[in-house]
């Protein structure tokens, strides 16, 4: 039988003897599969595991300052890499998901290759690849644009020269947070929602725009602490806000409004692959909404998404 402490045990082990003391580079996302995954690594070889973290400028609200800190505690050795505006200009005036996708893979492979140059001397990539990540890269909607399906495009980069390490890659996501669960990894970061790779740029639907990302920052920000007050963050798989650049009417004191959307997404599921979306109660998404029409300027309507998948994706882009 498959249990978390055998497996944590064999890992560490067999790591050890596959890694000798070579030097690793890993890229750390915030993620529950990254955190596990550095984690392992950095009992089975401590500070040869050179970790990178890099701020898209499409994440959560405080993300970047608070996961970095988090992983500090942690003991292990990380770099923030501020590149947000090297991502925002890139993103400038590109409406097309797939392109959008491209755009962030590509300079977060330039960023991540000018980071892991900067570790002498290392020889492997890690990745906190999962299982179901094989197989949703051969989905109908192609590769994510993460790092991990850009490893067969031409010209590779140097870090992508290096011999790849992925410790996970055949545990399914409960099981990670069982592992995390093993090696003492505190809860909340095990009962991080998913996010994407491409962040919040594939939750503002057409062209992103500094502006836009701030204001779904604040919304989403409403959105998840709200569930976190009422209990509800742990009983979700996944929730986020999305912006839609759809003007409607609104009414604000006397003052006729034209502004944008917010739509709440929120979904029960195993695994990503298929999802239903969740039944929250109205009173929860009354205030939720309430909240975001009051304090986030630049929004006066707000939608809830009763889509399932499929055949909607749990992303709108
Ligand atoms: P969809 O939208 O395909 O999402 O139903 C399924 C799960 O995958 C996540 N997702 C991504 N994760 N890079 C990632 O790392 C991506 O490009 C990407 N696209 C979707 C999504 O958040 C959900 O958990």
């Amino acid at each position: 039988d498959w249990t978390a402490d055998a497996f944590v045990e064999t890992t560490i082990a067999e790591l050890k003897a596959k890694l000798g003391n070579d030097k690793v580079v890993l890229g750390l996302s915030g993620g529950v599969d990254s955190s596990v995954a550095a984690i392992l690594l950095h009992k089975a070889i401590g500070k040869n595991l050179h970790c990178i973290f890099v701020d898209n400028g499409l994440l959560r609200k405080d993300e970047f300052e608070s996961v970095l800190e988090q992983y500090k505690h942690m003991g292990l050795n990380i770099k923030g890499v501020d590149a947000k505006e090297r991502f925002l200009s890139q993103l400038a005036g590109v409406k097309d998901p797939e392109l959008k996708r491209k755009a962030i893979g590509r300079v977060f492979i330039e960023v991540f290759d000018d980071a892991a140059h900067e570790v002498q001397d290392v020889v492997w990539l890690a990745q906190g690849t999962i299982y179901p990540d094989i197989i949703e890269s051969v989905s109908v909607k192609g590769p994510s644009a993460t790092i991990k399906s850009h490893h067969n495009v031409g010209g590779l980069p140097d870090f992508m020269k290096l011999k790849i390490v992925e410790p996970l890659n055949t545990l399914f996501k409960d099981e990670v947070r069982r592992v995390g669960k093993s090696l003492g990894i505190e809860g909340f970061i095990l009962g991080r929602h998913p996010f994407p790779g491409p962040g919040l740029a594939i939750r503002i639907l057409g062209d992103v725009t500094p502006e836009k990302v701030a204001i779904l920052q604040e919304a989403d920000a409403i959105y998840i602490n709200n569930l976190k007050e009422a209990g509800l963050y742990d009983k979700v798989w996944q929730a986020g806000a999305i912006f839609l650049p759809v003007q409607s009417v609104g009414v604000m004191g006397d003052e006729r409004t034209y502004e944008n959307v917010i739509c709440l997404r929120a979904v029960e599921s195993v695994d990503g692959m298929t999802a239903d979306w969740c039944h929250l109660p109205y009173n929860v998404l009354a205030k939720i909404s309430n909240e975001i029409i009051n304090k986030v300027k630049g929004i006066n309507r707000v939608v809830y998404d009763i889509s399932s998948k499929p055949p909607a994706t749990i992303e709108w882009e």
